[in-house]
């Protein structure tokens, strides 16, 4: 085997089709998904990507009643409209990575069905052509939106299919990365378990997502849903901010196969080895439809999507994910003032859920918390857990949940928490932060017309930080202060910040900010 381009062998696909259909045919081969920014920098505007921009221009010249059409297939994901394959993508729940992986291998057969039939695509691309994946973990210019998703016409003058207008990174802004960045899966790599269990305050939504049945909205992500894929679909803006329009912009299903194969990025991990559910719930029980090359209604489970290679005749071209080490650092041994920078995946070393022991409240707001889109402080007073009143008795974990997270219209914007920031020291900053709260899917899990208005809820294991803060004594029970940044772009040049959002963000709340303690 020479280079990526070689096709790895036939093998029988095993998609679970409804019987009497026409099954595609029986020897297919396995296709290569590539890093995009790889194939952009061997070559702009490089023949994978012409050939997928030919796609959707050919799928957007459909009508939108055409289940190829790029309209339909938006609308399998969300629509005002629902049929049984319209309006069903699986959020905060543990059929998120499977059902978007259904999702992307029938996208993806439509595409190349319509690369097949187009006169402008070579002949090697046609044979081979799997669509790319958008890494953008791999520091600048990854970070940012490929030259030909930004361009407004291809190199040969026309409309660029692949251009959408109003993305907020359409200017070639850069997301934040690195370790506290809202491009890094580290912290979803770091968990050892697929679902985080039932819900309840003390649920931290593992690696995948709750347990649900069908569930389209609200409530606890799972650690990769949460970064970096929903705070992906904020910074770029746009159609990315709402169920209802993602999917229509070519650059979402780029996104997506880098969650699909950070998916596998995770289950490949060992020391302890990761293991998909095996539940019947999850595997078989619950069905999913969608739509094949000829616009039939096709099913499948997600016991039939847990091997890519030879379920679905795909593979990615690489599966490292970020490098990252836990090192063994056992919690009492945590130094005393000021506090180090906490190693990355560090707080995931304590994520084993703790013996039987009650989730108490600790404290929590009473009043709503407003998100404008600048930074907010909210302070909370402990002290409530009956069970931790004596102060022999110390929580096991420490939680802090964000909840019933709701936004009047579209808007995706991150905001990064923090606890304790020292008032005298904001450039410690780092050491202080939990985690990610993004709005995205906030308003559709506030329409009062829909079957999903309980908000959004993040919780953040915060016991490191607790025991670190305890330490050194800046843990105040009678004063915790919580803050949220929203997160701001770079310029490509890497050095300045950009400005606000826009002005007229669609409101958006936290009822509540609360603590629980375990
Ligand atoms: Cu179903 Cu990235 O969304």
């Amino acid at each position: 085997m020479n280079s990526g381009e070689q096709i790895l062998g036939s093998i029988r696909p095993r998609p679970e089709v409804v019987p009497g259909l026409k099954l595609p045919p029986l020897k297919q081969a396995v296709r290569i998904r590539r890093d995009i920014w790889k194939l952009e920098e061997q070559q702009e505007w490089h023949p994978v990507t012409r050939a997928y921009a030919e796609a959707i221009r050919i799928m957007k010249a459909r009508q939108d009643t055409d289940p190829t059409s790029l309209a339909y297939q938006a609308g399998i994901h969300g629509h005002a409209q629902t049929d049984q394959w319209l309006n069903t993508c699986q959020h905060r729940s543990w059929y998120f990575l499977p059902w978007h992986r259904m999702y992307l291998y029938w996208f993806e057969l439509i595409c190349r069905a319509a690369i097949k039939s187009s006169p402008n695509v070579d002949d090697k691309t046609k044979s081979n052509w799997a669509l790319p994946y958008w890494n953008y973990d791999r520091g600048t210019p990854t970070n940012t939106i490929p030259p030909a998703f930004r361009a407004e016409t291809t190199p040969d003058g026309d409309p660029n299919p692949l251009f959408v207008p109003g993305r907020l990174m359409n200017d070639g802004s850069a997301m934040p990365d690195g370790p506290e960045g809202v491009t890094t899966p580290t912290a979803a790599l770091a968990k050892h378990h697929f679902t985080g269990g039932d819900a309840g305050p003390a649920n931290t939504g593992g690696f995948g997502g709750p347990q649900t049945g069908f569930h389209h909205g609200g409530g606890i992500n799972g650690a990769l849903e949460n970064v970096p894929h929903n705070t992906v679909h904020g910074e770029v803006g746009g159609f990315m901010w709402a169920f209802d329009t993602a999917g229509l912009d070519p650059i979402f299903w780029l996104h997506h196969c880098n969650i699909d194969r950070l998916w596998e990025v995770w289950d490949r991990q060992t020391n302890p080895s990761r293991e998909n559910p095996t539940d019947a719930a999850w595997t078989t029980n619950q069905v999913f439809h969608f739509r094949n090359t000829s616009g039939a209604d096709v099913t499948q489970t997600s016991g039939g999507v847990v091997d890519t290679k030879n379920q679905l005749s795909y593979v990615y071209d690489q599966f490292s994910g970020p490098v990252f080490k836990i090192p063994f650092i056992p919690i009492f041994k945590i130094p005393r003032l000021p506090i180090p920078p906490r190693p990355e995946g560090f707080a995931d070393m304590t994520e084993e859920p703790p013996a039987d022991r009650p989730v108490e409240l600790a404290g929590a707001t009473e009043e709503p918390v407003r998100l404008s889109g600048d930074t907010v402080e909210t302070q909370i007073s402990l002290g409530g857990a009956t069970a931790f009143r004596d102060a022999s008795a110390e929580p096991d974990r420490v939680y802090l949940n964000v909840e019933q997270v709701t936004a009047e219209g579209p808007v995706g914007t991150n905001y990064s928490v923090y606890v304790n920031i020292p008032d005298d020291d904001e450039t410690t900053e780092d050491n202080y932060h939990v985690g990610h709260v993004s709005l995205f899917g906030a308003a559709e899990a506030s329409d009062p017309e829909s079957d999903h208005q309980e908000g959004l809820r993040f919780v953040f294991d915060i016991t490191d930080l607790y025991r670190a803060l305890k330490e050194s004594g800046a843990w105040d029970e009678s004063r915790l202060k919580v803050t949220l940044k929203p997160v701001r772009r770079r310029t490509s040049d890497g050095a300045a910040f950009t400005g606000a959002e826009s002005p007229q963000l669609p409101a958006a709340s936290i009822g509540r900010v609360s603590v629980f303690y375990q």
